[in-house]
This record gives structure tokens, sequence and C-alpha cells, in this order.
């Protein structure tokens, strides 16, 4: 039974939770692997509209089990706060469908405000973080310093943790950044008792999913952020703070390599960015204006405004040969109907000389330029579409003009933000 990693194969917010939610149908566990609350995923129903931070996009499925896998970063408030939402709405009725790792790491205060003040005094050199404390959460985990669920058990060992970090911390806060210090009692209090309405979701989830696989269940693992923000293969130091690649699914839940079948990448049908860094297929112009008034491209987390672009088949090449992708969903093609010639770039440029492969120097990286290649649009509506062969020609030349550059067949187009606004080609869930 399929074992499927679903990761974004570009900047972010390509429909991650649109798509996981209409595979959800066919697995029995979702697993989010790495991340936190920076990550905004959306489900549309009937028009009733879920944004998901922390639990995965298959909540809204009952008898689906859901797991927070130990590769993500938990701020207990923001967590609390989405499972208050859920039942408030009639989801999460049954405790069990939700399942969070002990060994999570947990966003402390201290993190979200060092988020803010180092970017708040980068100035325009900012990264333009969701400002939601992920880097210096993830830092800790990194430096041995992190505070994890199971640390909440023993409110004396939590106790010693926090007063050893935040000893040297406070002082750092004072001094540096003429802020007032964190208060021990204050965190220590509130953690503890964001723990005990948690704590009824706490297990060993390694144990768990690995469970699932013995049982030979379909599990779904459920990424986070996009390829191009990985922390090793993304365009780095414009990126997130963990590994977004499918890859991450094993260490973020601890499942090893062997249990993964497929690795299927999301792409829009055309590049969006929140925050600053490279992207070479930006438009700053008023095509780029009309992407994003027809894609309603603002951040799900946030509601900045999402920077646009044309298709960028080198970053997609680079997500297809990174995550070893076997297949590919494109979302928000409907937002291109209406455009009389499409552009996608297969390769950039670097003062006449042709560069193909996504280069890792962010000082060539801002260099490139793109070659485009031009596709005739379409002028169709095209969202209630339920059948491949019922597409406009023009949509279809696009389609297969994606799969043959990349070598990856298309497995889904995602027609509208709503559910059922799409077609399966193929199902990685019934195709084994
Ligand atoms: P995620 O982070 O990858 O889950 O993506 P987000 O939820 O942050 O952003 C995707 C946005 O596009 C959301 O507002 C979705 O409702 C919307 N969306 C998803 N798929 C489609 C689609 O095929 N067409 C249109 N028009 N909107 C879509
Ligand atoms: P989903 O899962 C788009 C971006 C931020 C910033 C960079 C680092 O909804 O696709 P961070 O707060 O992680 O330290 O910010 O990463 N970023 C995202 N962009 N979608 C996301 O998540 C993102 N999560 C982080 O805008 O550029
Ligand atoms: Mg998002």
């Amino acid at each position: 039974m399929p074992k499927v990693v679903i990761v974004g194969a570009q900047w972010g917010d390509e429909g991650k939770g649109k798509i996981v939610d209409i595979f959800t149908s066919s697995v029995d566990a979702v697993v989010r692997f790495q991340g936190g609350n920076n990550a905004g995923h959306t489900i549309i129903v009937k028009g009733e509209k879920t944004v998901l931070h922390l639990i995965p996009s298959g909540i809204l499925h009952p008898g689906v089990v859901c797991v927070i896998g130990n590769g993500v970063v938990v701020d207990p408030e923001v967590l609390l706060e989405e499972i208050n939402d859920l039942k408030k709405r009639g989801f999460l009725s049954d405790d069990s469908q939700l399942a969070i790792s002990e060994e999570a790491h947990l966003i402390m205060p201290y993190h979200k405000k060092l988020d803010q003040l180092r970017e708040s005094r980068k100035g325009k050199d900012k990264i333009g973080t969701t400002g939601r404390g992920i880097g210096p959460a993830y830092e800790d985990k990194m430096a041995r310093k992190g505070i994890r669920f199971c640390d909440l058990e023993n409110p004396e060992a939590f106790r010693k943790k926090l007063t050893d970090i935040l000893s040297r911390r406070n002082e750092r806060f004072v001094k540096m950044f003429q802020t007032e210090p964190f208060d021990i009692n204050k965190i220590f209090n509130d953690y503890l008792a964001s723990y005990q309405k948690i704590k009824k979701y706490i297990f060993n989830t390694s144990l768990l999913v690995n469970g699932l696989v013995k049982k030979n269940k379909n599990i779904l693992f459920e990424g986070a952020q996009g390829t191009s923000l990985d922390v090793d293969h993304g365009t780095y130091p414009f990126v997130t703070s963990s590994n977004t690649v499918a890859g991450g699914a094993c260490t973020g839940a601890g499942v090893g390599p062997t249990v993964i079948d497929e690795a299927i990448g999301i792409s829009k049908a055309y590049t969006t960015r929140v925050g600053s860094g490279p992207f070479p297929t930006e438009l700053e112009d008023e095509t780029g204006k009309l992407l994003q008034t027809k894609g309603g491209e603002f951040g799900a987390t946030t509601g900045r405004p999402r920077r646009c672009g044309w298709l960028d088949l080198v970053v997609l090449k680079h997500s297809v040969r990174v995550n070893g992708l076997t297949g590919l969903v494109l979302t928000k093609l409907d937002v291109l109907s209406g455009f009389e010639m499409i552009k996608i770039a297969t390769s950039y440029e670097i003062e006449g000389k042709k560069i193909e492969d996504l280069p890792a120097s962010l000082e060539l990286l801002n260099q490139c330029k793109p070659v485009y290649e031009e596709i005739p649009g379409w002028t169709e509506n095209i969202s209630n579409l339920k059948r491949f062969e019922e597409l406009p020609q023009a949509v279809k030349n696009y389609v297969r003009r994606i799969e043959n550059f990349l070598e990856v067949p298309v497995i889904l187009l995602s027609l509208g933000p709503e559910r059922g606004e799409d077609i399966v080609i193929r199902n990685p869930f019934s195709s084994q």
C-alpha cells in the first residue's frame, strides 16, 4: 500500500493543502514532517475556508489519522487555537485522530522575539520571514538547546532547562536589543498549562507511523514550504530553516527511506514567492499584477502580497532532481485563462552564456536572465471541466510541454480553489 511524500516544488503556497485534502480520501494517515506555523495550507469545501498552519491537511476527513512529526517545530498556543477552531466547526471530534510527536521541538516566546528583532534590524536586507520564530527554534534544536514536548512531562527538569537557557539569553536581549528580559515563571506556567491540554495527543509518533507501515496502510507525508526554500537545496540564505525536500519526510517522521514509494511535487502553473530573495522569472509589471489579482496571491499566513512571475522550468527541473519526483501536480491553471501568450523559462542566461541548472551562488542567481519559450494561451473558463480530454487544446499543449521538458508525468490538474475543481489523471494511492 503506497507511502507517498507530497512537497512544494517552488517557493511554497503551491496549493499543497488543497491537493493533500483530495488524496486524503484514499489514505489512512497524513503526516506533517517539517516546518511550523510559517505554513498556511488552504482547503475550501463548499465555500467554507480552512487554513491550517500545523495540523495536517487531512484533518477534514474523519477517521484519517493526522500526525505532527518530530521534524515539526510547534508553537503550543497556535496549536491549541487550531485545535479549538477545528472542534468549534465540527471537525476533530475524535481526539484519537490527532497525534503529536513527543520529540517535536517547541517554539518559545524568545524565538519569536529574536526572529522579529533580527528582521527589523536587517532593514532592506531582511529575509522576509514569517516572524513566527521558526529560524531561532531550529537553531536551538541544532545547537542542542531546544525544548521538546517530552521535556514538559518533567516540570523540574523543564524549569532547569529554561533557567539555564534564559539566564544567558536574557542578558543578550537586554544588552544587545534593549528589550525587557523574559519572565521565566510566566513561560514555565504558560507552557505547562498548554501542555496539560495538549498531553492527550502526545505520542511516540515514529512507533505509530511505523506500526501503520507494518499494517500495510496508505500514508501521505505532507511537506510544508517548497523546494526552493529548503535550507540545503533552496536559494540560500533566502530560505526557511528546515529540509523541505522529500528526503525530509524520513528524518521528520522517523521512517526509513525504504518505506517511501513515491514523491509528488506540487507546482503552480506560474510562479510566486513571498518574502525576499532571488526570483528570476518575477514580473514587476502589469502582467505580474494581473497574475497577483487573478490568482488572489496574498499569503495565507501573513496576508503579504506574493511576488508573481511566469513558470520557471529551471527551478522545477532542480525540484524533480532533489526530490526524486515521480509525478507533478499543476495547480491554478484556471488563473492563466485569458492570457494571449504564456511564457515558460527553459534556461537562464548570464552575459550571453546559457545556464541550464540552478546556480548555487546567490550572486550568480541574481544575474540570471530567464530565456523564455512562448506558448499560445486560451480564453475558456476551465474550472468546471472533469476530464483531460475536455480541456482546450492550448491547455493540453501547455501541460504536455511541461511534462516533456521535465520528463515527469503530470498526475493532477487543479482548476479552482474548491474541493472538486480538479482533474485527477493518476491517483498514486490507487495505482498499485
Ligand atoms: P499551500 O501553502 O501550498 O497549501 O498553498 P496556500 O493555501 O498557501 O495557497 C494556495 C492558494 O491558492 C489558496 O488560496 C488556495 O485556496 C488557492 N488554490 C489552490 N488551488 C487552486 C487552483 O487550482 N485555482 C485557484 N484559482 N486557486 C487555487
Ligand atoms: P507554505 O507551507 C511560502 C518563506 C518566508 C520567508 C522564508 C523564511 O504555506 O507553503 P521563515 O518564517 O520560515 O523563517 O521564513 O520562507 N516561507 C514561506 N513562503 N509558503 C510558506 O509555507 C512559507 N513558509 C516560509 O516568506 O521568505
Ligand atoms: Mg501556504
